[in-house]
């Protein structure tokens, strides 16, 4: 989706396609290859940049998207400012066409975390600067490019290879999918019945010729399974029901689950976590867990992201 000025607005995976990830991924390798051992504060030394301000914007909590793409931007040469929605206008009813238009006056890019994703979308309407979605309800792309790469760092090349979901229907579910179709690998989703993804998304993954496998059998996503996945069972937004709990309960992602899948499986989750829940302790204190990995991989992908928007790569 492009911009009125010509920038890249990043809303979902599709607005950037295969080629544009493949090279997202290959610059956020490059560049933390580069920076080895660094300050983290550090500037690489291109800067690429410098003197570009960049607003983080959020109507939800955050701690990785707020702290890595801030870091992202320091590495980058440039600056962030934040505004919460509950001390900002946005949170008195300030119009999101009108914020939009006053942010893009003021800074050279936005990121926005929101609940409907109708928001970034109108954001993204009547902003002349590239948007960025840190998460809605309904995606949460940035965070699968960090998947990517820590995929790809475990020696493990994309097309063909088999994920495996378990639990909630949800927005990171969303964006593997749409990943899946165009990155080219297989997607096993294990939910219980009235908690599968969007269709939307499912058929966006066969349309790339992704073959996705819907069952509500934990056993049979995980068997022979390379990248097992999952995230917390109530998203921030929803209701924290005792039903929906009960629910998931069969999809926790424990040993008995991991010793279905192949031997070298790895296993992914973007955090924050719920151990006990969602995942037991033994699997995510475990040697296939590279939860930290993937959650450093975020300011790497930011990077790549960033420069992605403002034309820079891909
Ligand atoms: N994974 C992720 O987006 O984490 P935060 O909610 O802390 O940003
Ligand atoms: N599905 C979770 C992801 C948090 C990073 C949520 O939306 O709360």
């Amino acid at each position: 989706m492009n911009s009125p000025s010509g920038s890249r607005h990043f809303l979902d995976l599709s607005d950037a396609g295969t080629d544009a990830i493949a090279a997202m991924i290959a610059d956020a390798l490059d560049r933390k290859s580069a920076r080895d051992g660094w300050p983290k504060g550090k500037a690489d030394p291109d800067g690429p940049l410098a003197g570009r301000v960049l607003a983080l914007v959020f109507e939800k909590n955050s701690t990785r998207t707020r702290v890595s793409f801030d870091i992202a931007m320091r590495q980058l040469g440039g600056t962030v400012l934040i505004l919460e929605a509950g001390s900002s206008q946005l949170g008195r009813g300030e119009s999101i066409a009108d914020t939009a238009r006053v942010l893009s006056r003021m800074v050279d890019a936005i990121m926005l975390r929101t609940d409907d994703h109708a928001k970034i979308e109108e954001m993204a309407k009547h902003a002349s600067v590239p948007v960025i979605n840190g998460l809605t309800d309904r995606s949460h792309p940035c965070q699968i490019v960090a998947d990517l790469l820590t995929v790809i760092e475990h020696r493990k090349p994309l097309p063909g290879l088999e994920f495996a979901w378990f639990g909630d229907g949800n927005n990171v579910l969303h964006s593997i999918l749409e990943a899946a179709g165009l990155m080219k690998f297989n997607v096993r989703v294990a939910t219980p019945k009235g908690f599968e993804p969007d269709p939307e998304f499912v058929a966006m993954a066969q349309a790339g010729g992704a073959q996705i496998t819907l069952t509500d059998d934990a056993a049979i996503a995980a068997s022979g399974a390379d990248v097992l996945v999952t995230d917390t069972w109530i998203s921030m937004g929803q209701e924290d029901a005792e039903e929906k709990r009960g629910a998931m309960a069969p999809y926790q992602v424990n040993a008995a689950l991991m010793a279905q899948a192949k031997p070298d499986a790895i296993f992914l989750h973007c955090l924050p976590a719920h151990v006990g829940e969602e995942v037991s302790e033994d699997v995510f204190e475990g040697p296939q867990s590279v939860v930290f990995d993937e959650a450093e991989n975020r300011i790497h992908v930011q990077k790549s992201v960033l420069l992605w928007s403002f034309g820079l790569i891909g």
